[in-house]
């Protein structure tokens, strides 16, 4: 039945086998035929509470028995209250949002009321970035995710990304050395790209920054490798913004809420957007959810004109007792505290694995979130795959990622990079089985590389 009649995303669906998952606990989910996984994904970064947390499966249930479904026009509690605690944990002065049922409409909107209150309508965004899957979000996403969607919707003007392994600008970054220890000095002392303000500029200069309504950026970009900014990088960008008059808006999709052992990646950096957009993990994953959440700079504006947007199921009831849940877990479980934490524990072992196969050429992350980026020669960093791979091509990482599956881990891997995000109840057991497991699948990527 499922062949013949879903469409899978991000799919060729000729020759699909979809592993049959039934249930799930904690950081495990089981197949049809019992078999237990370990979820070092959390899904698709999404399940940051796990699976089936019994806070959100009572906080649905009870909601579903009060009111399971809203015009957006009236008030309602959970959206309130969710509204309330939004502006308590998020940083500096964000505190008013519009709420969206995933990551992609969050940007779509961002980026529509920064074009309305600019008056500008030029949105600057960088290639190794992930935005969403809508037409407008596929526009600022920068890599080749997007090419299937082009003509992409016109005004997006594309900056470098901050890459010390790769850098745009030929600069070579000294992985095991020094640079490693300290990427401020080791790469954006030297890199006008990776230092963010200068290279920022110079693009604002030539677009004319009269025109310029946005920079869009990933704090952390995810997907595309884990590609942690170097310290002062956020702040750069926003110091540039505001001498231009340009909104910086922070996709937190995947990083926000305890991910990166802080409630919001950019408070590594204590830098604050303007817009700020939000998703997966603000419902656990549970229900969809998203938002993009403003600062009090943009509430004059809003008061006086239309927000001229919106979706039949924005601030969904039962989305939003989701995401009221979530953060009291985060709260009273200390979850975010338990990211950072175990994090730690991450990080050793990512070294560790570095440090064990050679097929490894470089480990990257914050808190839950690591990137294992693979090469087929790490004196030439050739990749384990090329980029943008399809099909035959990408066939070696959809390998390793079918060897974990077989070994019960489930990982994430985009391009040739496999990404280590597992749910933020985690424990340093689970973390130690998860890493075993992963030292067997390198050792077959060992295999792979010259
Ligand atoms: C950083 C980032 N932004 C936006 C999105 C899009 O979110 P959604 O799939 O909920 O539309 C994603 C999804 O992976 C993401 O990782």
């Amino acid at each position: 039945m499922d062949r013949e009649h879903v469409i899978y995303s991000w799919s060729r669906q000729g020759g699909l086998d979809p592993l049959e998952v039934t249930g799930g606990e904690g950081c495990w989910f089981t197949d049809a035929a019992g078999h237990r996984y370990l979820d070092f994904a959390s899904q698709v970064m999404n399940l940051n509470l796990g699976h089936r947390h019994p806070r959100l499966v009572e906080a649905l249930r009870r909601q579903a028995e009060t009111l399971y479904g809203l015009a957006p026009s009236f008030a309602s509690a959970p959206r309130s209250e969710l509204a309330r605690l939004v502006a308590e944990v998020t940083p500096g002065d964000l505190g008013l949002t519009l709420f969206t049922t995933g990551g992609a409409e969050a940007n779509e909107n961002a980026v529509k009321l920064a074009r309305w209150v600019t008056g500008r309508h030029k949105v600057v965004a960088r290639y190794r970035s992930y935005h969403g899957a809508t037409a407008g979000a596929a526009s600022l996403t920068g890599d080749p995710r997007r090419w299937p969607s082009e003509p992409a919707v016109p005004g997006v003007v594309r900056m470098l990304d901050v890459y010390p392994y790769r850098c745009p600008a030929g600069h070579h970054y000294d992985v095991s050395g020094a640079d490693a220890l300290d990427p401020a000095a080791g790469h954006a002392g030297q890199c006008a790209i990776a230092a963010g303000g200068p290279h920022l500029e110079d693009i604002l200069r030539f677009e004319g920054p009269e025109s310029v309504a946005a920079v869009i950026l990933e704090s952390v970009p995810g997907a595309n490798g884990v590609l942690v900014p170097p310290p002062g990088y956020l702040a750069a960008i926003r110091e540039v913004c505001d001498r231009y008059g340009v909104l910086f808006i922070l996709d937190e999709v995947m990083t926000g809420f305890g991910r990166t052992g802080r409630w919001f990646a950019c408070e590594h950096w204590d830098v604050t957007p303007d817009i700020m957009t939000l998703a997966k993990g603000m419902s656990g994953g549970a229900v969809p959810l998203g938002a993009m959440v403003v600062s009090e700079k943009l509430r004059p504006w809003l008061e006086e004109h239309e927000f001229a947007s919106g979706l039949t199921a924005c601030g969904h009831p039962l989305a939003c007792a989701a995401g009221v849940a979530t953060i009291a877990a985060l709260r009273d479980e200390r979850l975010v505290e338990n990211a950072a934490a175990v994090g730690e524990v991450l990080r050793e072992g990512m070294l560790d694995l570095a440090d064990d196969h050679r097929s490894v050429g470089e480990v990257r992350g914050l808190g839950l979130l690591w990137g294992i980026e693979l090469v087929r020669d790490g004196q030439t960093r050739e990749p384990l795959v090329p980029y943008a791979a399809t099909g035959e091509a990408a066939e070696p990482m959809a390998a390793l990622r079918r060897a974990a599956l077989d070994r019960g881990l489930h990982v994430y891997t985009h391009g040739n990079v496999l990404l280590v995000a597992p749910p933020l109840i985690v424990g340093r057991d689970e973390i130690a089985t998860g890493l075993d497991i992963l030292d067997d699948v390198l050792a077959l990527a060992d295999g792979l590389a010259d």
